[in-house]
């Protein structure tokens, strides 16, 4: 399993970053639903990162539900100034930061929890950014990664599709992009646990969900 690829993605920045947030604004139940399954997990006043949180939505989301420090590091300077602007318009409290999931601005063993969703398979470096995760969690603490699975299907990327609420244009472009990017770039199973393998955490637990893949981190105590 390499430990690098070629980022085959489009950089996400200006109209890119303008489009995502706007079409997944539709889709905003999907982040409600993550924020409510997790709330549930975390200890009022934990600090949370999200990895690559995009416009921002599953921050607000989590922000609206308890008293969490809650960060986001992206890579993208357009999408750190679209959440900034997107958090200040919910009236939430969270810091959104640029930087590198295969290298982050932060002390070691700085969160208790650490959130990754729809953004892994994009990541350059991925063991990397595994390895970092293991080094900002606190020991006792847990990283999520949510992302596509490499063997979805057709049917079942169509039907999420469907949910997503989108007009014709939207859904045709994600429907595009889907086939086109997303999957060349997904991750199997049996690949994400052998990354985990080379890294600290030695290990992970996988549960599949829907089109995607749940991947549990534990650093131990
Ligand atoms: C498809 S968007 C997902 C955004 C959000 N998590 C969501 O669920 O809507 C992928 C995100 O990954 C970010 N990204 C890609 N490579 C990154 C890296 N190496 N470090 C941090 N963020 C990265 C992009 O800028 C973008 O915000």
């Amino acid at each position: 399993m390499p430990t690098t690829k070629a980022y085959k993605g489009m950089a996400m920045e200006g109209p890119i970053a303008t489009w995502y947030a706007k079409i997944t604004q539709k889709d905003v139940r999907r982040h409600k639903l993550e924020a409510q399954r997790w709330a549930q997990k975390i200890a009022p006043g934990s600090r949370v990162l999200e990895i690559a949180p995009g416009p921002g939505y599953f921050c607000i989301e989590l922000a609206k539900l308890g008293q969490y420090r809650i960060t986001g590091l992206d890579i993208s300077q357009s999408f750190v100034e679209i959440a900034r602007k997107n958090a200040a318009a919910a009236g939430i409290q969270a810091e959104f930061r640029q930087g590198d999931a295969a290298n982050m601005p932060f002390e070691s063993e700085s969160f208790d929890f650490l959130f990754c969703q729809a953004a892994f398979k994009n990541f350059s470096q991925p063991v990397k950014a595994i390895a970092e995760i293991y080094r900002v969690l606190r020991p006792g603490g847990t990283g999520i990664i949510l992302d596509l699975r490499r063997d979805a299907s057709q049917a079942e990327i169509d039907r999420e599709i469907e949910n997503m609420g989108l007009g014709r244009l939207d859904e045709y472009l994600t429907r595009w992009t889907f086939r086109n990017v997303l999957l060349k770039n997904a991750y199997s199973l049996d690949e994400m646990k052998a990354m985990a393998a080379q890294t600290s955490f030695g290990t992970c637990k996988i549960n599949r969900e829907g089109v995607g893949f749940q991947v549990l981190l534990g650093k131990r105590s």
